[in-house]
């Protein structure tokens, strides 16, 4: 707690527009959780009141550029090299080689929406790369947050990027090299990766990185209530090409939310394929 008290109603304002900005929903339980958030980076910002901070959020011409200093401390970037890799794999085995050997000429598309700090498209393009179709495959990689960004770009990572208790392919050891504590991730793959800031509220931003063979959007529609959920995988369906592919995280099912996907089993794994 750090002396800027929140009231339940500018709760309840502060929360709809952040809702309606990110897409992240606090409901009455995270309260506390977010007014420590939102206090700590409206002090930072030199304000003395959450009303005024409010206000200058939803109406100053600034407001737009403090929301996203705002999202920095409110996204959770929780994320970890081959994650759920029995799904990248069926990705890779499954999906992208298939779709690569039918077609000889151009290369595939494949976008890791809300990747944070990386380690999930630099799994993908290890696995692609293993079987020698990184050159085949465009990666793009996006997240709201700037910060997340940066250090994807680096491509090094503490220790915990590799947990212990995750299953790492044998390809590892060929692209991620030690230095002392840290994990580097090699040159092959970071430069196989493109990274873009979308936030995934954006239609129009979703519209301009084009059509994808897959997409990979796992562990971030936790954070949002099923309307937003919805509106999220009606854009990412409409960035599919026929017959694409998307991954959602293995504890997110987009069945109750009723989509046009039909979802497949792929070596094991669920994915969600849109109509030829
Ligand atoms: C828990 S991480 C998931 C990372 C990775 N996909 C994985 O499964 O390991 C959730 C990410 O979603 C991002 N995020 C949250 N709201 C977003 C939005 N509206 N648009 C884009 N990214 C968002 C956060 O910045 C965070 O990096």
């Amino acid at each position: 707690m750090n002396g800027l008290p929140m009231s339940p109603q500018v709760f309840a304002i502060l929360g709809a527009l952040i809702e309606e900005k990110l897409g992240i929903h606090y409901g009455p339980l995270d309260k506390d959780l977010l007014g420590d958030k939102v206090a700590t980076r409206a002090v930072e910002a030199g304000f003395d009141s959450l009303l005024d901070y409010y206000y200058y959020l939803r109406y100053d011409p600034a407001g737009p550029a403090e929301l996203d200093a705002l999202a920095e401390v409110l996204v959770v970037g929780e994320t970890y090299l081959f994650r759920e890799l029995d799904q990248l794999e069926a990705l890779v085995r499954d999906v992208l080689a298939p779709r690569a050997a039918a077609s000889r000429a151009g290369r595939l598309r494949v976008w890791s929406a809300a990747c944070a700090t990386g380690e999930e498209p630099y799994s993908i393009a290890m696995l692609l790369a293993d079987r020698g179709l990184l050159d085949r495959v465009e990666i793009v990689a996006s997240d709201v947050s700037m910060r997340a960004l940066a250090t994807a770009r680096v491509g090094e990572y503490g220790p915990r990027a590799l947990r212990s208790q995750v299953k790492v392919p044998p390809c590892a050891r060929a692209f991620l090299q030690k230095s002392g504590e840290r994990i580097v991730v090699s040159e092959e793959i970071r430069r196989a990766v493109d990274f873009r800031r979308v936030n995934l509220l954006d239609g129009n931003a979703i519209g301009k990185l084009g059509l994808f063979d897959a997409i990979v959007c796992r562990n971030v529609l936790i954070y949002f209530q099923d309307a937003t959920a919805r509106r999220v995988i009606d854009a990412l369906t409409g960035a599919l090409v026929p017959s694409g592919t998307l991954l959602v995280g293995v504890s997110e099912s987009l069945l109750r939310l009723g989509t046009a996907l039909q979802c497949e089993e792929r070596g094991g794994a669920f994915v969600y394929r849109k109509a030829g």
